[in-house]
C-alpha cells in the first residue's frame, strides 16, 4: 500500500482560532506575496545574468551588504557583511552548525523548556542532548554546575580544526520560544564566560530580536563576545532568519558569526558543491531590501504582534482563574501561561478545541522530561 507524508507544519483551516505557533497571519502572507513578486522583477532588471547561477557559498556580495545595512538599521547596532553566512532559515542554520561542527556524542545544552522543535535537529546528528533548568531571568544559574559535570566524564573525540568546540550551547536568548523571557545583559556575561572558560559554541537562535513591543531594539548577546578581550576565542554566532519579519516560506536566513566559524561551513561539501544555500531568493530579497519592503514588514508584524499579544494577554487576565498566571512579554510571538496544580493543559485543549475551536500548545513538549503541565501559544 503505497505510504504518504503526514505534514506537521500545516495551516490551521480558517474556522480555528490557533494560538498555535509563529505562523504569519493571512493578510501579511499575501502581502509578502505581493512583495516577493515585485523584488522578483526589480531583481531581474538588475542581475538576470547571475540570479539563477549557483552563487557564492557564503552568499552572493550585494544580498550580503543589504542585510548588513538592514540589520545594522534595526539592531541599531553595526552587522558586518563579512560576519554574514546565508543559510535556507534558521533551522537549516542550526543544522549546519550541528553537523558540521559537531559529532554524534557532543553535548548540546538546551534551556529547559526550549523550542520543541530543535531537539529533533539534535538527536537527528546524534548529539547528546542535556536540559539546563532556568530561573525568571532564563539560563544560567545552573548552567555551569552541570556543564562541569558533563566535562568531567572522559571526552568522546579529539578537539580538531574543523570541530574545534567541546560542545554547544542552544539559547533563544531574546523573546524566548515558548516562553517569552529574555536573558540579563547580567546573564550574556556570564554565558559567555562559562563558554570561553569550557570551550563551548554558544548558538544564539535570535529569530524574535527585532519584534519588540518597547521603543528599541533589544541587545543582542552576540555583540557581547567582544573581540579585544584576552580571552576572546569566538565562542558565539547568531543564526537569524526571513521567516518571522517577512515569510517562512522564502526558506531564507543567516548566521551572523566570525572568520573562525563562516570558514568550516563554507569549506564543507555542502558549501563547496552546492554554492550558496538559497542564491535566487536572497538575490530577490536584496531587492527587497532595497525597496524598503522588508523594513515595512518588520514595522506592521511589530505592530501587530504587539497589539495582539495584549488582546490575548487582556482576556486570559479577565477570564482566567486568578490563581493561572500568565506571562507578559515584550516582544516575540508567545505568551506562557502556568496552571496550578490539578489543571491539565490537555485537557483544557481537548475542551477547547471541541467547544470553542481554539488551539494552543501544550507545555510538556517543550520539555525533555514530562514533568509540567503549562500551557502555552
Ligand atoms: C526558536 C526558533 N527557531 C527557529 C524557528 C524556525 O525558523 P525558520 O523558519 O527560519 O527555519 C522557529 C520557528 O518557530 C523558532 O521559534
Amino acid at each position: 500500500m503505497a505510504q504518504s507524508i503526514v505534514p506537521t507544519l500545516v495551516l490551521p483551516s480558517p474556522d480555528v482560532v490557533s494560538l498555535k505557533g509563529g505562523f504569519p497571519y493571512a493578510e501579511m502572507a499575501k502581502k509578502a506575496a505581493q512583495l516577493f513578486c515585485n523584488a522578483t522583477s526589480h531583481c531581474a532588471t538588475r542581475q538576470l545574468q547571475t540570479m539563477t547561477q549557483y552563487g557564492p557559498e557564503n552568499g552572493d556580495e550585494y544580498f550580503r551588504k543589504m542585510l548588513a545595512d538592514f540589520l545594522s538599521r534595526q539592531y541599531q547596532a553595526y552587522v558586518l557583511a563579512d560576519e554574514l553566512y546565508v543559510t535556507a532559515g534558521a533551522t537549516h542554520g542550526i543544522s549546519l552548525i550541528s553537523s558540521l561542527l559537531f559529532e554524534a556524542r557532543d553535548n548540546v545544552y538546551v534551556e529547559d523548556p526550549s523550542y520543541f522543535r530543535v531537539f529533533k535537529v539534535f538527536e537527528g546528528y546524534g548529539l547528546n542532548i542535556i536540559s539546563v533548568p532556568t530561573d525568571p531571568e532564563g539560563i544560567p544559574s545552573a548552567l555551569e554546575e552541570t556543564v562541569t559535570s558533563h566535562n568531567a566524564k572522559p571526552a568522546t573525540r579529539p578537539l580538531t580544526e574543523t570541530k574545534p568546540y567541546k560542545g554547544m550551547i542552544y539559547l533563544v536568548p531574546t523573546f524566548h520560544n515558548p516562553t517569552g523571557k529574555c536573558l540579563s545583559l547580567d546573564r550574556y556575561k556570564e554565558v559567555i564566560a562559562i563558554a570561553r572558560r569550557h570551550n563551548l559554541l554558544i548558538v544564539c537562535d535570535d529569530v524574535y530580536n527585532l519584534l519588540y513591543f518597547t521603543d528599541k531594539p533589544p541587545t543582542r548577546l552576540y555583540s557581547y563576545d567582544t573581540k579585544s578581550d584576552p580571552d576572546y576565542a569566538a565562542n558565539v554566532v547568531s543564526n537569524g532568519t526571513f521567516s518571522k519579519i517577512f515569510s517562512p516560506g522564502i526558506r531564507l536566513g543567516w548566521i551572523e558569526a566570525p572568520y573562525k566559524v563562516l570558514k568550516l561551513i563554507a569549506e564543507s561539501g555542502l558549501a563547496v558543491s552546492g554554492g550558496c544555500f538559497n542564491h535566487t531568493v536572497s538575490c530577490i530579497m536584496a531587492s527587497a531590501i532595497s525597496l524598503g519592503y522588508v523594513d515595512s514588514s518588520t514595522e506592521e508584524y511589530r505592530a501587530a504582534l504587539k497589539s495582539h499579544c495584549k488582546a490575548v494577554t487582556d482576556v486570559f487576565r479577565r477570564e482566567l482563574p486568578k490563581e493561572v498566571q500568565v506571562s507578559q512579554p515584550m516582544g516575540g510571538c508567545y505568551v506562557w501561561v502556568s496552571l496550578p496544580d490539578g489543571m491539565e493543559a490537555q485537557r483544557i485543549l481537548d475542551e477547547c478545541s471541541k467547544e470553542y475551536k481554539i488551539s494552543f500548545q501544550v507545555g510538556n513538549k517543550y520539555v525533555l522530561c514530562d514533568d509540567v503541565f503549562n500551557t502555552v501559544m
